[in-house]
């Protein structure tokens, strides 16, 4: 029997529960993937018993020979894929990872440009309430007159805030980012370009999305996203970035240790280092290639069914739908998705007059279930279904105001969803076809 089994039950039961889940939904959340076996292997290793505080060769505890190998061999890795200056791969997720790159390069008060939470930013890139809009002002950017990144109005906004940092970051941005412009912008007030790729680090590996290593200064990614690695971030100075300052990798490395954080997690740092000659392949290659392709064949399709895509398709791996004109509220359609089988998350749009925890968009994305195997083929049966389930919602819109009845009609309209027959069915086709697509990692 399991060791795990027999000594917490409870917990391997759970486990066992959330793997059963992985398996019979569509994960169809963007920021979401599934690592390989040899990731999770890496990650649930006895190098989690370790304390490296430090860095190779300067640790503040001993026994660290291991540990210094797996980090340097990290740091090489990510050198060389990335084609970088210099590397730190301790950061413990992508957040805190922000948080260094502004406490090593602003002052409190200084002017962070981001784009805006509801037209797709990130909470760490300017917004109010948020850590990285209380220390520093946030300078939120949206979207142009024609719905997507206006660069000519961009660099009007640095030209007349001249921010001490430029993000070039998205989180629900259906559209590749011109991280040259970014770059010509930032130069142009003396900025630093910091292009957090998270989203999209696996597609720029794999050519399918520009490249801001020549544009950006510092580049943050998380590693569990379209790059397939264990929960955790890198972050990344450019030639560039050392040209402009050529202290700027030792004020990032001092500014995670001491300045943020305390022991590396090695488990992590060797998953990524996993994960990292995982994206050496052909077959990595092919799966972002894949990515892309199924995310604009899932925007025809859903085009095809009047759903309304913000900025009318997608040139990545997600998309955002604006449910207003099937009036549905996001947050209900998400839950009758996720009844049915389809997992993805309510979503802000832009001009929402909805909060956001009550969001009138729904956001998915094709990393995860194209790295199940999935194509073209199934994306055209996902659009058909969701069509369906919406169709079975219309009507279950929430009032923006009025909290009260918003708890009323959400319990209502929760109910119907349990027992709607049609999205009963919907669900259990879902799971026919997802048993045909093992999930790596679980057996
Ligand atoms: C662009 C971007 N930056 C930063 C983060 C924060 O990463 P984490 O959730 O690991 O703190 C995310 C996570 O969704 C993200 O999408």
């Amino acid at each position: 029997m399991n060791t795990l089994q027999k000594q917490d039950p409870q917990i391997y039961n759970l486990i066992k529960a959330e793997e059963k889940r992985q398996k019979e939904v569509l994960e169809m959340i963007p920021s979401e993937n599934f690592a390989s076996s040899a990731v999770i292997e890496a990650v649930g290793s006895v190098l989690m018993n370790k304390y490296s505080e430090g860095y190779p060769g300067a640790r503040y505890y001993q026994g660290n020979q291991v540990a210094d190998q797996v980090e340097m061999l990290a740091i090489e890795r990510a050198k060389k894929l990335f084609g970088v200056a210099h590397v730190n791969v301790q950061p413990y997720s992508g957040s805190p990872a922000n948080a260094v790159i502004y406490m090593a390069t602003l002052k409190p008060g200084d002017k962070i440009m981001g784009l805006s939470l509801s037209y797709g930013g990130h909470l760490t890139h300017g917004f109010a309430g948020t850590f990285s809009g209380t220390i520093f002002k946030g300078i939120q950017y949206e979207f142009g007159k024609k719905g997507i990144l206006d660069y000519d109005e961009l660099e009007k906004l640095a030209v007349k805030e001249k921010p001490q940092i430029i993000v070039a970051s998205t989180t629900a941005y259906p559209r590749t980012i011109d991280f040259a412009k970014f770059g010509k912008i930032a130069d142009k007030v003396g900025a630093y370009l910091l292009a957090d790729i998270s989203h999209i680090t696996g597609l720029i590996l794999a050519g399918v999305h520009p490249n801001p290593v020549p544009y950006a200064h510092i580049i943050m990614t998380t590693t569990h996203k379209t790059l397939r690695g264990p929960r955790g971030a890198m972050i990344m100075v450019t030639n560039k970035g050392v040209k402009k300052d050529p202290e700027l990798p030792k004020k990032i490395d001092r500014w995670i240790i001491p300045g943020m954080q305390g022991g590396p997690h090695d488990n992590t740092t060797a998953a990524i280092a996993v994960a990292l000659k995982e994206a050496t392949t052909a077959s990595f290659k092919k799966t972002q290639v894949q990515t892309v392709k199924n995310a604009k064949a899932l925007a025809k399709e859903l085009l095809h069914f009047n759903f309304d895509l913000v900025t009318g398709g997608t040139d990545n791996h997600l998309l955002l739908i604006d449910l207003r004109n099937k009036k549905v509220n996001g947050r209900i359609a998400a839950f009758a998705l996720e009844t049915a089988g389809i997992i993805g998350n309510k979503n802000s749009v832009p001009n929402d007059t909805m909060p956001p925890l009550y969001a009138s968009g729904f956001r998915l994305g094709t990393p995860a279930i194209t790295t199940r195997g999935m194509k073209e083929k199934e994306m055209k049966k996902i659009a058909s279904w969701m069509n369906r389930v919406v169709d079975q919602v219309e009507g279950m819109l929430l009032p923006a105001d009025d909290k009260e009845k918003r708890k009323i009609l959400m319990k209502e309209y929760r109910e119907k969803i349990k027992i709607n027959k049609e999205i009963r069915k919907i669900a259990k086709e879902v799971k026919e076809l997802c048993a045909k697509y093992p999930v790596p990692g679980i057996k």
